[in-house]
């Protein structure tokens, strides 16, 4: 007996050297000290011993319970701290590494120029209206004077969705739906996207932006329009800016203009810019066609308007002096980073 217990007290010392996690740890606990362990078995065995061995034997099995039981303590301390320093180690934060840089976002140059425009059409009493970017062929064309076999329609190749419904080639939709619905006085301006299937190069671009506006009250006169204009291109292009009125054509203002300011690059003496010229055109506009104003329900004897339409992609390239039209359509960051 006593060689047995011997051999446990060893083999426990052996194999508590290859135990490192608390469940192992428990597993060898039961093996050796549990009620069906090891020890507990030979414990059992003492009846059969004689008197006399039997208090040796029991101080003998007891020496061994304790031992093992001092090697379960000190082993648990060591893997509770084994496993405390390894958690630590997973948790610690390398406080030299740089952090992660979080990209700040900035406005559109097209976007910025919109917003200066804004400004100015407000300060002069204008609202700001937005409208569908699809369109029916009734507000795009027909109710701007604009019928079916009317030629203008193959000025501006439209790309169609169906056979009524269309992306708009202009915003001046925006404008018979501000009529229909208002009564004048109206001053507003509609800023949005418009598409035409143009082919893509560096000054032309299936999708480009537009700014139109539109007055109509009673008593609005041709001085009106060169008024608001002129202001808007002096606000824009600065004050020493010249502005000319072109006579020009479109089939929803009667008469209609084409509206050119001094190139602010060279100021007019001819550039590269303003293709030799000295002049750079940057909107359309006239006295809305007594017919448009007729198809809205405002009556053409008592009111009259006018109404522009202004080319803000061209106000954005000329101002940052982009040589290419695409570059606002691209994203590029490189690009829009520089803004
Ligand atoms: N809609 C015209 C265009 O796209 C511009 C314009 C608007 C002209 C309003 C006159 C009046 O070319």
């Amino acid at each position: 007996m006593k060689t047995k217990l011997e051999a446990i007290k060893n083999a426990a010392m052996e194999e508590i050297k290859t135990i490192n996690t608390p469940a192992a740890m428990e597993e060898f606990r039961v093996k050796y000290l549990g009620k069906k362990g090891e020890l507990t078995a030979i414990l059992k065995m003492m009846g059969s011993l004689t008197p006399e061995e039997r208090p040796i034997m029991g101080q003998l099995a007891n020496e061994v319970r304790s031992a093992i039981d001092a090697l379960i303590t000190e082993k648990s301390a060591d893997i509770k701290n084994a496993e405390k320093i390894k958690k630590m180690k997973e948790e610690t934060l390398d406080i030299t590494l740089p952090g992660v840089k979080k990209e700040i976002g900035k406005l559109h140059p097209i976007n910025t120029v919109l917003d200066d425009m804004i400004d100015i059409f407000q300060s002069m009493g204008f609202d700001v209206v937005d409208g569908p970017e699809v369109e029916t062929d009734r507000y795009n064309f027909e109710l701007l004077n604009v019928p079916a076999d009317h030629p203008a329609r193959d000025m501006q190749d439209t790309f169609y969705l169906a056979e009524n419904l269309l992306l708009r080639t202009q915003t001046s939709a925006t404008q018979i739906r501000t009529m229909e619905q208002r009564k004048p006085p109206i001053r507003m301006i509609c800023p949005g996207r418009v598409f035409r299937a143009d082919e893509v190069d560096a000054t032309h671009s299936p999708v480009f932006h537009q700014v139109e506006g539109l007055v109509v009250d009673e008593g609005i006169t041709m001085c009106d329009l060169k008024g608001v204009l002129e202001q808007f291109a002096h606000e824009i292009y600065g004050p020493e800016t010249k502005v000319k009125f072109r006579p020009s054509f479109f089939p929803f203002t009667e008469p209609s203009v084409e509206v050119d300011v001094s190139c602010s690059e060279c100021g007019g003496k001819g550039c590269r810019v303003c293709k030799g010229s000295g002049w750079i055109e940057i909107l359309g506009a006239g006295m809305v066609h007594p017919k448009v104003l007729a198809g809205c329900g405002i009556d053409p004897e008592k009111y009259s308007g006018f109404a522009f339409g202004i080319g803000l992609d061209r106000l954005t390239t000329t101002r940052y002096k982009i040589s290419d039209i695409r570059l606002l359509f691209e994203n590029d960051k490189r690009f829009l980073k520089q803004f």
